[in-house]
């Protein structure tokens, strides 16, 4: 199928929008509004063509056959300079001294393509203020173009539903919740308007009079030079004009330095450009990143401030007499090697142990275990995906074969159902819930979530389910049982795919629908409803996160999410599968790349010869061949005195191990304690050495995310004072220790990964130059899977296979000491305990603390309000917070995020664990409350979005905008442009 365009012809894809075939002949036409990544969204008419002899807008029209398409007609033309006109009347062109020339301004770029001489229609002021009371961007309402790309991002792409244009009124403007102040709106600074808007009415305050040679000036002076600018614009015209802007923005070039990396939060593994001038951060500015598009969350797009914290650690420091004092780099080095030589020599190698962070690079990760193994001769090496992780690794490793998500998030998106368990996703993976609450509102996906709190996405949900905590199994097995009993399981895929079958199906008898309800308190009707939704579902997604993986079933819940897709077939086909949501930014590429007791690279195992033998070949040395131990048995090991010495980088041990004190304990008694850190934190505080890492910003390797992708970040600036990054300082003290390694970039560290790891076999940093990526498995040819298991599942016969479970009690219940049952997580604006987070100050205003969240019944029984200061103490310690009354919680079940380093939840959670994994039973923590003081504010200042009051709409509205008695389309003739009604109602026929 092809269209002419301007007489030549071009091939169309099947669907495709008529301005995306003219954008891929190589032709120019002016298109302010649209957006590939918002679609349509038909507010400007900038991009007026003609088809056929009609005038249209090509955003909203289908290219059909034979066509024939003008873009620069006469006809064409000027209807585009008529709907440019109208633009510049709701936007004074400064660009100069504007901060936001800098060669991305679509307005600008526009107004040159046109060739803009003089504005028809006079620039007209509007009755309204800046808003500058969000922390992070201001509104400037002069300068917007009322495009609506903010608005269709902020309601259908993010989906906060936070803004809308009212076009009835008489000087229509950007609202925040119908027309709060910013500040006091339900925006949850995502950053989506401010990245997708054309011109500088949304912007970033980090780069407001930073990123110009004029734009730091003082505002009166600023003020005139804009009006001797637009004084002597009627005479010289426009082009001139641009010309020096053009100037001034080609200079800027030489003091902004724009360099990719991967945001260093959560697993969901955004990508963006970010922009510095020396150390200063401008912005972030995510284009089309891989995983996430134009997509970000608060701590991506605005939570760096850490990067340049006067509380980063820049010298070396070593304790004397409980005093830590500075050093040089190789008196710290020297004093590490020695110590960790004479405790092998004296105890042995397996007295060291050793943790690498999620933090950080995979080559590092590397590094770090190949230091463990090769150097110090211990398997003692794990990575926090103990705490989080591990059971729904070994859930997919029992029933599937590899350790992953089975997709992308495009699968997730596409699926025709998503069921979500005990994840918090709206607020742990911001970005990945953004595909997910897309999709459940413009394309109907079903959405099915099971949690203790009633959280956005369980607001969402076409079935919430809340079942009694830690009894997920059951309901999980109960839902199985019913499709097999009537015949909804998918039979052809178990005859072929699945090894198992009849001894899985007996051990589902006890899981009846009575059995069910009564231990799950969920009404049989409700089972059945999910069971028929599951079954009758074209693809299901299952996502899960900390919500199953903490208890003490952990593993074996993960295990029943598996057993029920492979029952009813969501394996092997676009759009299904289990989706493991990792936490850390690297904690699937921690695990991957070897940071475990039992694995090295690539899940091969440490107990087997072969294997080993190919390591000691290319190391040159002999391994030991016995798993070691995790991270739980390590604690252990260090109160029984068989473990004397750990080296930790970027994990804040003390404070997200479960049952805090007993670990705190623990870390007193070691004999020598190395900390690798960026900051101070509260576990550097039992070290012997802390030696000054760099974070991300400051050097290079690669992440990989919750999907399998592997991704480069590169160097954005030097590390801070005598910071070094971590794989520097891991090759010194192996090199220290005999090792004579001889890495000089983290890309030779890479070709030794991939030589010895047939996952990663084709991964080079060629192929992840810029924002490509590469999802394991990857063939030696560079091929990668997007989607796992199409061709056969990774196991010895290639088929899966069903895993019988038994359920078993939760740990720590409540009873009449400890009534009520405590769950913990995370939250939107912090990342764990805050430790980077609580650096950025604009995070700090919108969430200064921690709080515990109480039913509304149960604070009416306790006489707690919101503000009221509590104490919470469980069978192993105590904290203090304050209350938040809300109905995100219910009954006796509290909730305490996880961010602080003073009160962490941690003190109270026990040392139960999962059986398999010992990843700790975090959410099973009972506990007793008192009320300490009812005299307290709101933890949460008014300015926190939870206060809000979204505006759901179905994106801009612009149908509304057409219905002004003051519009008219702009040139003659205009065929009237399909509407998104009537677009569905045409895909529909
Ligand atoms: S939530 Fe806030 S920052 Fe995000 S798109 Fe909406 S208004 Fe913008
Ligand atoms: S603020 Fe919104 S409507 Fe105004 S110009 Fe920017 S993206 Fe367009
Ligand atoms: S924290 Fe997660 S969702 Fe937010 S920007 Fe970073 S990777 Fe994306
Ligand atoms: S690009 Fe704005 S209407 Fe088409």
């Amino acid at each position: 199928m092809a269209v002419i365009v301007n007489s030549k012809p071009q091939e169309i894809k099947p669907g495709e929008l008529l301005i995306d075939t003219i954008n891929r002949s190589g032709i120019t036409i002016p298109q302010v509004c649209y957006h590939p990544q918002l679609g349509p969204i038909q507010t400007c008419d900038t991009c007026m063509v003609e088809i056929d002899g009609k005038l249209v807008r090509a955003c909203g029209t289908h290219a059909v056959d034979g066509s024939k398409v003008e873009t620069a007609s006469p006809r064409a033309q000027a209807a585009q300079h008529e709907a440019f006109d109208r633009i510049l009347a709701n936007h004074l062109l400064y660009c100069t001294v504007c901060d936001n020339n800098n060669g991305d301004c679509t307005v600008h770029n526009t107004a040159v393509l046109l060739e803009i001489e003089h504005q028809k229609i006079a620039f007209k002021s509007k009755p309204f203020e800046v808003d500058s009371s969000n922390p992070f961007y201001r509104y400037d309402p002069q300068q917007c173009i009322l495009c609506g790309r903010c608005v269709e991002a902020c309601q259908n792409l993010q989906v906060n539903e936070t803004l809308t244009i009212r076009w009835e009124d008489p000087h229509p403007r950007v609202l925040w919740d119908g027309g709060a102040p910013i500040g006091e709106s339900s925006c949850v600074s995502c950053g989506h308007c401010v990245t997708v808007c054309p011109c500088n009415a949304l912007m970033e305050k980090s780069i407001l009079g930073q990123a110009g040679y004029f734009t730091g000036l003082p505002s009166g002076a600023l003020k005139g030079m804009i009006d001797i600018v637009k004084g002597v614009e009627p005479e010289v015209g426009f082009n001139s004009i641009m010309q020096l802007s053009e100037a001034e923005a080609y200079m800027r070039e030489s003091q902004i330095k724009r360099t990719k990396t991967v945001c260093t939060y959560c697993g969901v593994g955004c990508s963006f450009d970010i922009w510095t001038k020396d150390r200063q951060i401008l912005k972030v500015e995510p284009l089309d990143g891989p995983a996430n598009g134009v997509s970000t969350c608060i701590k991506g797009k605005f939570g760096w401030d850490y990067i340049n914290s006067p509380d980063r650690l820049t010298k070396p420091l070593i304790r004397e007499d409980d005093v830590f004092r500075e050093a040089t780099w190789d008196e710290a080095l020297s004093l590490v090697a020695r110590r960790f030589q004479e405790i092998k020599d004296v105890h042995g190698p397996d007295s060291l142990a050793f943790i690498s962070s999620s933090k950080c690079t995979n080559e590092e990760s590397y590094l770090m275990q190949k230091l463990a193994r090769a150097v110090i001769g211990t398997n003692n090496m794990d990575n926090c995906s103990r705490y989080c992780q591990a059971p729904a690794t070994i859930g997919l490793f029992r029933t599937v074969g590899y350790g992953g998500d089975s997709g992308s998030i495009k699968d997730i998106e596409q699926a025709g159902l998503v069921v979500i368990i005990g994840s918090n996703t709206a607020e742990s993976h911001p970005v990945l819930a953004t595909r997910v609450k897309r999709a459940h509102k413009l394309r109907g996906q079903k959405l099915i979530v099971s949690d203790l709190r009633e959280h956005e996405m369980a607001r969402r949900a076409d079935v919430f389910l809340h079942p009694r905590p830690g009894t997920d199994l059951i309901w999980l097995s109960a839902v199985t049982r019913y499709i097999f009993d009537h015949g909804l399981a998918d039979q052809s895929f178990i005859d072929k795919w699945v090894n198992k079958a009849d001894e899985y199906r007996k051990s589902l008898e006890p899981f009846t629908l009575e059995m069910a309800s009564e231990r799950c308190g969920i009404p049989q009707e409700t089972i059945i409803k999910v069971a028929h939704m599951i079954a009758e579902a074209d693809s299901v997604c299952i996502l899960w996160a900390m919500g199953v993986t903490q208890h003490v079933m952990g593993s074996d819940t993960s295990t029943a999410m598996s057993n029920l897709l492979l029952a009813t077939g969501n394996y092997m086909r676009p759009g299904t599968g289990a989706y493991p949501l990792r936490g850390h930014n690297n904690v699937q590429g921690a695990s991957d790349h070897g940071a475990m007791p039992n694995f090295f690279p690539g899940y091969q195992k440490v107990d087997d010869p072969a294997v080993r033998a190919k390591f000691e070949k290319a190391w040159k040395v002999t391994l030991p061949p016995k798993p070691g131990l995790d991270n739980h048995l390590m604690i252990d090991a260090i109160h029984d005195g068989r473990l004397k010495s750990m080296y930790v980088f970027g994990e804040e041990m003390s404070l997200v191990d479960s049952n805090a004190s007993y670990v705190a304990d623990a870390l007193e008694k070691l004999d020598f304690f190395v900390m690798q850190e960026i900051f101070f934190t509260e576990t550097c505080r039992f070290a012997n050495v802390i030696l000054p890492a760099s974070p991300s910003l400051e050097k290079e390797g690669t992440f990989t995310s919750t999907e399998r992708r592997i991704q480069r970040l590169y160097q954005a600036m030097e590390p801070l004072g005598d910071s070094r990054p971590d794989w520097q300082i891991l090759i010194d003290i192996a090199n220290r220790l005999g090792a004579n390694w001889s890495y000089k970039h983290p890309s030779e560290i890479y070709e030794e990964i991939a030589s010895l790891t047939p996952t990663m076999e084709g991964v080079t940093y060629e192929r992840l130059e810029g924002f490509k990526s590469l999802q394991w498995p990857v063939a030696p040819d560079g091929s990668d899977q997007p989607l796992l298991y199409t061709q056969k599942f990774n196991t010895p016969d290639g088929k899966a296979a069903f895993f019988p479970l038994v359920w078993s009690e939760p740990s720590n219940q409540v009873d009449e000491e400890y009534d009520l049952h405590l769950n913990n997580g995370r939250l939107l604006e912090h990342f764990h305990e805050g430790n980077m987070t609580y650096r950025a100050e604009g995070i700090r205003e919108k969430v200064p603390c921690t709080f515990v969240e109480v039913s509304p019944e149960l604070a009416s029984s306790r006489g707690i309000q919101t503000g009221t200061w509590v104490r919470l103490a469980s069978r192993y310690g105590a904290v203090r917070a304050q209350a938040v009354v809300t109905t995100r919680v219910s009954g006796n079940e509290l909730y305490m995020p996880m961010n602080s380093t003073l009160e962490p939840v941690n003190r109270l959670t026990s040392s139960c664990t999962d059986k398999v994994t010992h990843t700790p039973a975090y959410k099973e923590t009972s506990v007793h409350l008192t009320v300490l003081s009812r005299d307290g504010k709101s933890p949460l200042p008014r300015t926190n979005p939870r206060y809000g009051h979204p505006t759901p709409q179905m994106g801009v509205e612009v149908e509304r905008k057409w219905a002004r008695s003051d519009y008219h389309l702009p040139g003659n003739g205009l065929v009237q442009i399909e509407t998104r009604a009537a677009e569905a109602v045409r895909r529909e026929k």
